[in-house]
């Protein structure tokens, strides 16, 4: 089945072309308007969706060597995320596939994470453990089967994205800060400073990643920084602090991951989300999955950040199961992610739009 996958949840506008699970196209703009800013500007995002979704759908077509009339369903990103973003990309969707008569689908944009392992090699196999860490979500995924999962826990406060963001913005390294501070934190000492890390041994599987954010603002106080004078710290602590952060959080991922991996019994460990693309976590679970004899899967970078064909393989799972999405489906900005049994936004039926 030929499908074009649609991302608009938040700063990313995207559109790709999957034929069956081969990605054909995969076209990422990512909107450089929210950079000064410090962070992503909603209404901003809506505008730059509009402007730019049917370039980018045009283009992902192109490079797919297809046309409209080669497509044989639509998935569309349903939430979670900014409801103006979200709406600009599931009109698209629905006004392409209600002209095209062609079926249409839903998909929530942390199923699509979560299943972008299939994207590369090595692709887990079920059942597998899916760590999803991303700017919104930090969560831990048993994954028995296809479109079969279950939130073993989650994030009670920060995302670990979001704590990457806002202590880049502390530190004056810009947005999105995951990238600046794994960079600076390769030249710095993880010893340097015992940053807290929150295992909430009652909560094995659940997360908290404000603490350590706090921690990391007592410890630029107690510096003398005042927020706008980050420009004053030397390279050398800026490089102390981050690799000093990144290792607390990488401590706690990896450890929790682990262990729920060895509860459930599992062979095959999954990474994915954007905070996916950080080396040192990345580095850490191929460690210990090689202790373990687990075989780990990582999307690769272009399919850790948000993009469209993580959308249309979700979409094209759905879709072959017989699950469509009706018409009036709306945007969920706080859309949760599927259970086992759960029957989310799509009506099971051989109908189509
Ligand atoms: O999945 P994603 O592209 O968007 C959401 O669904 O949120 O994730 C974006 C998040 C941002 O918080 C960004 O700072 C973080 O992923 N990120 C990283 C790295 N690259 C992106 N965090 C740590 N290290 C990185 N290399
Ligand atoms: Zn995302």
């Amino acid at each position: 089945m030929v499908v074009l996958g649609i991302e608009t949840s938040c700063d990313e506008t995207s559109a790709a072309v999957l034929d069956d699970d081969r990605v054909l196209s995969n076209v990422i703009s990512s909107q450089l308007v929210h950079t000064k800013y410090g962070g992503v500007v909603p209404e901003l995002a809506s505008r730059a969706h509009q402007r730019l979704i049917l370039e980018v759908i045009g283009q992902a077509l192109a490079d797919a060597k297809t046309d409209l009339r080669g497509i044989e369903g639509i998935a569309a990103t349903c939430g979670p995320g900014l409801v103006g973003a979200l709406l600009v990309g599931l009109n698209v969707g629905k006004s392409l596939a209600y002209g095209l008569r062609i079926p249409w689908v839903g998909v929530n944009h942390m199923e699509g994470h979560l299943y972008s392992t299939f994207l590369g090699e090595p692709r887990p196999a079920y059942p597998y453990l899916s760590l999803v860490v991303s700017g919104g979500h930090t969560m831990l995924v048993h994954v028995p089967g296809p479109l079969h999962h279950k939130v073993l826990g989650q994030t009670r406060d920060d995302a670990a994205g979001e704590a990457f963001d806002k202590v880049a913005k502390m530190l004056g390294l810009g947005y999105p800060g995951g990238p600046a501070i794994d960079r600076r934190a390769r030249l710095g000492n993880p010893a340097a400073i015992d940053f807290p890390r929150s295992f909430m041994h009652d909560h094995p599987f659940s997360f908290s990643f404000s603490g350590v954010k706090t921690a990391v603002l007592y410890h630029l106080r107690r510096l003398g920084v005042t927020p706008g004078d980050e420009s004053s710290l030397p390279d050398t602590t800026v490089n102390d602090i981050c690799a000093s952060f990144q290792r607390s959080v990488t401590d706690v991922l990896v450890s929790k991951t682990f262990r729920a991996a060895e509860m459930l019994s599992v062979r095959h460990v999954s990474i994915a989300g954007g905070v996916a693309a950080n080396s040192e976590l990345r580095e850490r679970a191929a460690a210990e999955c090689r202790k373990r004899e687990m075989v780990l899967s990582t999307p690769s970078l272009e399919y850790c950040m948000d993009n469209a064909a993580m959308i249309a393989y979700v979409g094209r799972l759905r879709l072959e199961s017989g699950l469509v999405s009706p018409l009036d489906l709306s945007a969920d900005p706080g859309l949760a992610i599927s259970e086992v049994g759960d029957a989310p936004p799509q009506t099971r039926s051989g109908a189509t739009a």
